[in-house]
């Protein structure tokens, strides 16, 4: 397509201009077609200047999310062979849960600049306002039954915070199960959906989805005290498609990791687990008690001491605040 080749153009020469001349040449198009192409792009939300005499140049702090940026920083090749990237969806764990119904190939990525129903754990929302988060996921086929299911999701904490660290200063790390935090808020939150087969009790496919807030400036009144973004902890805007390739890389590398041995994922994700060795309350099966975090287990599991007794919390949260 016209346009994707312009922007492929435009992002090989990021801050130079180019001429729409030698655009159209090098891609044997007319100038009045680049000009076209280029005025949507810049609906899109590309930042694009047009400089008199010298022609279209786009800028390096344009945010835009771009599939072309996201492949070429990707290093391993598996995981750049099948990303589609939306505009706008309602969920991404939805819609590749749709797209699952026909063949599908493993590691299939599904991103959207905005979601308008972004689930969470627990029956919650998942706050994806456009141009300014990461919302994505992944599409792992047959996965296997070495480990327990639930260590999809403490993998893909542990490869959150793994593609997060090098960008930020402010103290990171994963509150049990599955939300990464920056200066004792929360950025970003995991959901794993699964489908089972239920005559082989084996799992069909699992999807993990990942939301993180990036550049978002401003939170909704019930979210404010809990919830925050790369850019108001760190006042840095971060380019969210070099980061999408990291989270995809780091992703791919952890998968494999769980893999050969799960346990090494255990001990990534105890070594970056808040709260360790202090009291906090939990909240499992409708009961709320207060217990000192000890680790999690092999299958995920948060192990923790309440009253001298090491307990096993399968399922629920920390809790700080309570959400207004
Ligand atoms: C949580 O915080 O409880 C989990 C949040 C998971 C949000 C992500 S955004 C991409 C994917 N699509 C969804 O609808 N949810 C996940």
């Amino acid at each position: 397509m016209t346009k994707d080749n312009i922007l492929k153009l435009l992002e090989e020469n990021k801050d130079i201009a180019l001429s729409g001349e030698e655009i159209g040449a090098s891609l044997n198009i007319s100038r009045n077609s680049v000009w076209k192409a280029i005025n949507k792009l810049k609906e899109e939300g590309f930042l694009i200047e047009s400089i008199k005499n010298k022609g279209y140049m786009l800028k390096s702090e344009s945010q835009a999310l771009s599939l072309n940026e996201i492949k070429d920083n990707i290093k391993n090749e598996i995981i750049s062979k099948n990303i589609i990237l939306h505009k706008e969806l309602s969920s991404t764990n939805s819609t590749l849960k749709d797209m699952a119904k026909d063949s599908l190939e493993d590691f299939t990525v599904v991103i959207a600049d905005s979601q308008t129903q972004g689930r969470g754990r627990l029956g919650r929302n998942f706050y994806s306002p456009k141009s300014s988060g990461i919302y994505l996921s992944l599409y792992l086929k047959y996965p296997s039954l070495k480990y327990d299911v639930s260590m999809l999701t403490i993998c893909a904490a542990v490869a959150l915070k793994e593609a997060v660290e090098k960008d930020v200063d402010g103290k990171l790390g994963i509150k049990w199960v599955n939300d990464l935090y920056l200066n004792n808020k929360k950025i970003a939150g995991i959901l794993t959906e699964c489908e089972m087969e239920l005559e082989t009790r084996s799992f069909k496919h699992a999807i993990v989805g990942i939301g993180l807030n990036v550049l978002t400036e401003s939170f909704p009144d019930d979210l404010k005290d809990i919830a925050s973004s790369i850019y108001l902890e760190e006042k840095k805007k971060i380019n969210r498609n070099i980061l999408i390739s990291k989270l995809l890389d780091s992703l791919y590398l952890n998968l494999e990791l769980l893999h050969k041995d799960s346990n090494k994922i255990v001990e990534k994700y105890n070594k970056t687990l808040l709260f360790m060795d202090e009291v906090v309350k939990v909240r499992s099966f409708n009961r709320e008690f207060l217990a000192k975090v000890l680790r999690i287990n092999e299958k995920g599991n948060l192990i923790v001491l309440e009253d001298n007794k090491e307990l096993t919390i399968s399922s629920g949260e920390i809790v700080l605040r309570e959400r207004r």
